[in-house]
Order: C-alpha cells, then sequence, then structure tokens
C-alpha cells in the first residue's frame, strides 16, 4: 500500500515557527509551505506556482527570504522560519505592514504576504535601502493585480520612517 510506505518513512522534525518550538511529522517530500499551511495552520504564505516563479510563499528561513514551496521541511529541522504572522511584534504591525496599508499597495492581496516578507529580509539587513535594492528585493515577486507601483510606494514610505 502506497500509503503505508509513505508514512513509515515520515519523520519528526523540530524547529522554531515565529519563535515558538513546533514539532511536527513530515514526509521526506512535504514542502515547508505544505507544513506550514496544511499542518500548522499559518495560511499568510500562499501557494501559487508551486515552482518558484512567483513568490507568492515567501517566508524568512533564519532570517533569509525563501520560497517555501522550494524548501523541504524536513530539511528546516533545527532552523527558524518566520512567516507574515510572526512580523508584528508588542502587539504592533511591522513597519513594512503599516506602510503597505497607508499607501494602499495591494488589489487582491494574495501576493501580499511574500511581497512584504520579501521587504522585510531586506530592511532587516538594510535599514534604509536604495531604490535599486527595494526593486532587486521585489524582483522575485509578482502581483498579478499590477500593484507594483503602490507597492514600492510602500517599501519607499516604510524607508522613511
Ligand atoms: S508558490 Fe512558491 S514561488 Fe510561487
Ligand atoms: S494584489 Fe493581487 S496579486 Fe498582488
Amino acid at each position: 500500500m502506497p500509503g503505508a510506505a509513505i508514512a513509515s518513512i515520515a519523520r519528526m522534525i523540530a524547529l522554531r515557527v515565529n519563535g515558538e518550538h513546533r514539532e511536527l511529522e513530515v514526509e521526506p517530500r512535504r514542502t515547508l509551505v505544505e507544513a506550514l499551511r496544511l499542518d500548522l495552520g499559518l495560511t499568510g504564505a500562499k501557494e501559487a506556482c508551486g515552482m518558484g516563479n512567483c513568490g507568492a510563499c515567501t517566508v524568512h528561513l533564519d532570517g533569509e527570504a525563501v520560497y517555501a514551496c522550494l524548501v523541504l521541511a524536513a530539511d528546516c529541522a533545527g532552523r527558524s522560519v518566520t512567516t507574515i504572522e510572526g512580523l508584528a511584534s508588542d502587539g504592533r504591525l511591522h513597519r513594512l505592514q503599516e506602510a503597505f496599508i497607508d499607501a494602499d499597495a495591494f488589489q487582491c492581496g494574495f501576493c501580499t504576504p511574500g511581497q512584504i516578507m520579501a521587504l522585510a529580509a531586506l530592511f532587516q539587513r538594510e535599514p534604509k535601502p536604495s531604490d535599486a535594492q527595494i526593486m532587486r528585493a521585489l524582483s522575485g515577486n509578482l502581483c498579478r493585480c499590477g500593484a507594483y507601483q503602490h507597492i514600492v510606494q510602500a517599501a519607499r514610505l516604510a524607508r522613511e520612517r
């Protein structure tokens, strides 16, 4: 029975997600975005293309922005993952989240968590990024609604704050 064979090779992993210790039983082929959404109920990261083309699934892995559809959950054992749900702190939105609201930087909002997480990784390294750095950070994130101008405005607004 194929299902039984897969279940038998599933293994327990421990990792930190949004600052909390979590344990998960994962099959070898389970991706990080699947584990976040289906096993942990963290649905902020979206799965759209599932092949590293759109950026909707962007999260931080040990502080770096990654496409969670291209990372295996099993490879996250012992590592630290941050999703859009973990970006606010002390009851306050991240300055990028506030700036996205103030700049009206979304339409349907499907790409928004990925856009913000891609920018948040940049702002963590570089609190006052240049326009070129902002463009580069956003270059792997698509917006089917075409809200790009407002997304860039939001990043500039966050930079000024
Ligand atoms: S769903 Fe991961 S890059 Fe598109
Ligand atoms: S706001 Fe709809 S895909 Fe970006």
